[in-house]
């Protein structure tokens, strides 16, 4: 059923009372397979960046079952990109040994060192930064200018943590006796298990790994099953800079996920387990890791609230809502899951979504024209589809967008007149869905948006110095966007609070989740 912009009033005068609606581009679902399939990937300019082999001591390597492989495909046609080694606990095992033979050299080098491993490391990316992108668009679906924007991102992570590497300060704590001095060191807290997610192949690797290796931490890295070529990437880069044998492995599986997710929460010669992804998975690993009492950081789902207050500047709130909603095509932790608009401006900023959205070119993210890519798999497309089935079928009103286009296709959305039984209301999309609730008072709106066991990342617009205040300190979130709706950055903590996780990563804390404190008393002076 053809859906238009034009469907509810307010829209409709909207829309009259600002410049021409542009067209709403409707297009043949069928058509869209096609269109995609015809879209011409890319050569690398360095094609030894792909590779089709798991990562272990600075060797490519298979499973130890050589033949056992699996394949990883291009979200947006469905064709195989290639085929990695499905590894099993006995090659994670050796990636561990990897890692712990490769400990007690890398601790030890000095800060410095890590240093100027870590900024060669990150000149490479960049220098590579075309390539990285190409192969990240390709197993992910986000567009080529998004990949190249999750480079510069990712990247930013050695830099940062680079500069971090020389400043793991220790403290002189002034003693109450006059014979003992007391002081702290830090000290990498030893191997970590590194468990990351397909909507971020690069980034969520980086802000990690570039801890853990600035800490003087040695790693292995199980990649989402989706996107493991931009892992493996990485690693190509890390051996040409020089980055020692067995301080940066990567395994690879899809068959077998929990084996290995359990693995590393129970090997003992793994000291610490960060992950990124479901709250579901993240208390697995928790509970697994608390055997052998790991550090664990757990960077989990969320259902962001992003409120606009009356008194917003319109337009800034509408960029806003598309930034966080709509970057990744919905598929980031940190998306705007509940868009509550005040009364008085709902109509207008309703109208103003919608008209932005209806703009968007969904894509093959290799096509120039491409704004918004396809979702990741099948049941990333079923699970919009339910979350949009079950808020019409309790009265929400779609005001553009909102159809399946064929694949992993789905047409961004914005609905209206949404409500709190609505499915959506309670949980994450992970989708191109921006769902409207109206609101009317302060109290009102902060009781709904903390209304949810998740507290990752919550936004608002608003232009009143008071409510700025009050409304970020009230909302129980680890991470409040004013003004504003992309957060993310090197420089900042990134990191939930309540069911959304534990630990910070980035910014002068990222350190510390991969350090261990360490207290000496000097007696008998
Ligand atoms: C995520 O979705 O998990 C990460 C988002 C970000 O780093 O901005």
């Amino acid at each position: 059923m053809l859906r238009s912009i034009v469907r509810t009033p307010y829209v409709h005068s909207c829309l009259n009372l600002s410049h021409a609606p542009r067209k709403h581009v409707l297009v043949n679902p069928s058509a869209w397979r096609t269109l995609a399939s015809s879209t011409k990937i890319p050569k690398l300019s360095d094609a030894d960046l792909m590779r089709h082999y798991a990562f272990i001591n600075n060797e490519w390597v298979l499973s130890h079952n050589a033949e056992a492989k699996f394949p990883v495909y291009d979200p947006a046609t469905g064709e195989e990109i290639g085929q990695l080694p499905e590894m099993d606990i006995k090659d994670t095992q050796r990636a561990i040994q990897a890692a712990s033979a490769a400990f007690p050299l890398w601790a030890q080098q000095t800060g410095k060192e890590r240093h100027d491993l870590l900024k060669k490391w990150y000149d490479a990316v960049i220098a590579h930064k075309d390539d990285l992108a190409t192969i990240l668009t390709w197993e992910n679906g986000k567009s080529y200018t998004e990949a190249k924007g999750e480079i510069t991102y990712g990247a930013s992570f050695f830099e940062w943590f680079a500069e971090e590497a020389v400043r793991a300060y220790g403290k002189v704590i002034p003693s109450p006796m006059t014979n003992q001095r007391y002081l702290t060191i830090k000290q990498p807290v030893g191997v970590v298990g590194i468990i990351t997610p397909w909507n971020f192949p690069t980034a969520m690797i980086t802000r990690k790994v570039g801890a853990a290796l600035a800490a003087g931490c040695t790693v292995v890295i199980k990649p989402g099953a989706e996107t493991p070529y931009s892992a493996l990437a990485l690693c190509e880069l890390a051996k040409r800079v020089g980055i020692p044998e067995g301080v940066v492995n990567v395994v690879t599986t899809k068959k077998h996920v929990s084996d290995i997710g359990n693995e590393l929460c129970t090997n003992p010669l793994v000291r610490k387990i960060s992950f990124t992804g479901s709250t579901k998975v993240g208390k697995t690993l928790m509970s697994q890791a608390s055997g052998t009492m790991k550090k664990v950081s757990l960077e989990l789902g969320g259902n962001a609230p992003f409120i606009v207050f009356d008194d917003a500047d319109v337009d800034a709130a509408v960029e806003g809502a598309i930034a966080s909603k709509f970057r990744g095509t919905g598929q980031t932790c940190i998306c705007a899951n509940r868009i509550y608009v005040q009364k008085g401006i709902y109509p207008l900023f309703a109208c103003r979504l919608a008209e932005k959205v209806g703009q968007f070119k969904v894509g093959h993210g290799f096509d120039p024209d491409t704004t918004h890519g396809p979702l990741i798999h099948s049941n990333a497309v079923e699970k919009v589809k339910k979350h949009l089935d079950d808020a019409t079928s309790k009265g929400a009103e779609i005001l553009v967008g909102g159809r399946h286009l064929g694949g992993n296709f789905f047409e961004p959305a914005v609905l209206s007149e949404m409500t709190s039984d609505m499915l959506i209301a309670s949980e994450e999309t992970f989708g191109p869905i921006a769902p409207l609730f109206r609101f009317s008072t302060e109290d009102e709106v902060l009781k709904l948006a903390n209304d949810t066991p998740f507290g990752l990342a919550g936004y608002f617009f608003s232009r009143d110095i008071g409510r700025i205040w009050r409304v970020a300190e009230k909302l129980e979130t680890g991470m409040v966007g004013v003004n504003t709706g992309a957060i993310s950055n090197c420089y900042a903590p990134f990191g939930g609070v309540k069911e959304s996780g534990l630990g910070r990563e980035g910014s002068c804390y990222g350190l510390d989740d991969y350090m261990n404190i360490k207290y000496i008393n000097m007696g008998g002076l």
